[in-house]
């Protein structure tokens, strides 16, 4: 007999081909405005397959009273409510290593697009305005102090690119760590006020929620930029907006929001800032390998196997 699984959104094609083949999917968002069809629906699933985005809050979990396992598409799991799913003993994996190296990419694509004002440059030249005059000056990369907030798998392969590119690295986190040669901040406002650039690498969830404050964005100041691209809760949004819009704060590379797909209007005309629809995983070869682990992680368990990745 097939498993039955469910499925939050479609999420990449691949994915959803490959657990075609292997189940029978709930197509959750199929029936989510139909909340008895999606408990009979629902009724004998053992996997839940979700995404970083969407998660699987109590609501979810309580919609699926034979719930076995959780196996969500992406690292992050802020938005999933690891605590409860264990209190039902439903098992939860995650989708790490794989997606490093695209969100540190991101990240560096931020920096560099800021310092040497890459979009306003070609805006410039779209408007045809280069005849009139040369661009404004940007800044060398190389000569920045970037400050990592978040020394983890992301964090560090962001601090090893800028480094390559001859920036100064500093970083800040809950502990100092002896195998990197990096100095350590044990004050977030302190590393802010001593950096070019903050980096926003830690994990979304209660521990971190507005951990980049009014006081983090002033002590950035109007030469100071913001990158983020772990999660929106993180920063302070409204200070965030306010610091950009008055000059306070210098620039802005921002991947993740508060409340996505939702992005601030005050944002959308703003020089200093570049915006992106939360794309940091977002390349095939990623995606496919996060499907990978997806369904990996599901033939582990289904096998009897240890789960690949784990969600502690
Ligand atoms: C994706 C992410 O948003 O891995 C994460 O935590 O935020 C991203 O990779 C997502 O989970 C894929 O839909």
């Amino acid at each position: 007999m097939r498993t039955t699984i469910a499925l939050t959104r479609p999420g990449t094609p691949y994915l959803l081909e490959q657990l075609e083949q292997r189940f029978d999917v709930v197509r959750c968002w199929q029936l989510d405005a139909d909340p008895a069809a999606l408990r009979r629906a629902c009724a004998g699933v053992r996997i839940l397959v979700t995404d970083g985005m969407i998660g699987a809050h109590a609501s979810r979990i309580d919609t699926l009273p034979a719930l076995e396992l959780i196996a969500s598409l992406g690292v992050g799991y802020d938005s999933i409510d690891v605590a409860y799913a264990a209190s039902r003993g439903v098992r939860v994996t995650n989708t790490p290593d794989v997606l490093t190296d695209d969100v540190a990419d991101l990240a560096l694509a931020f920096m560099l697009a800021l310092s040497r004002r890459l979009l306003p440059a070609d805006r410039y030249v779209r408007a045809g305005e280069w005849p009139n005059g040369p661009f404004a000056l940007g800044h060398r990369f190389g000569s920045r102090r970037i400050g990592v907030l978040g020394l983890g798998r992301i964090g560090r392969a962001i601090a090893l690119r800028v480094q390559a590119c001859g920036c100064e690295v500093v970083y800040h986190g809950r502990h100092a760590q002896a195998d990197v040669p990096w100095p350590y901040y044990p004050d977030l406002v302190a590393m802010a006020r001593a950096v070019d650039v903050l980096v926003v690498a830690v994990p979304g969830g209660a521990a971190t929620d507005g951990l980049v404050s009014r006081a983090v964005l002033e002590a950035l100041g109007p030469a100071g930029v913001l990158v983020n691209i772990a999660r929106g809760s993180i920063v302070d949004e409204r200070a965030l907006v306010e610091s950009l819009v008055s000059g306070a704060l210098g620039g802005a590379g921002l991947d993740v929001f508060a409340d996505e797909p939702r992005v601030p209007a005050a944002l959308f005309t703003l020089d200093n800032v570049v915006l992106q629809p939360h794309q940091g995983s977002a390349t095939r070869e990623t995606r496919q390998a996060m499907a990978d682990l997806v369904l990996a992680n599901i033939d582990a368990y289904l096998a009897g196997r240890p789960l690949l990745t784990p969600v502690p």
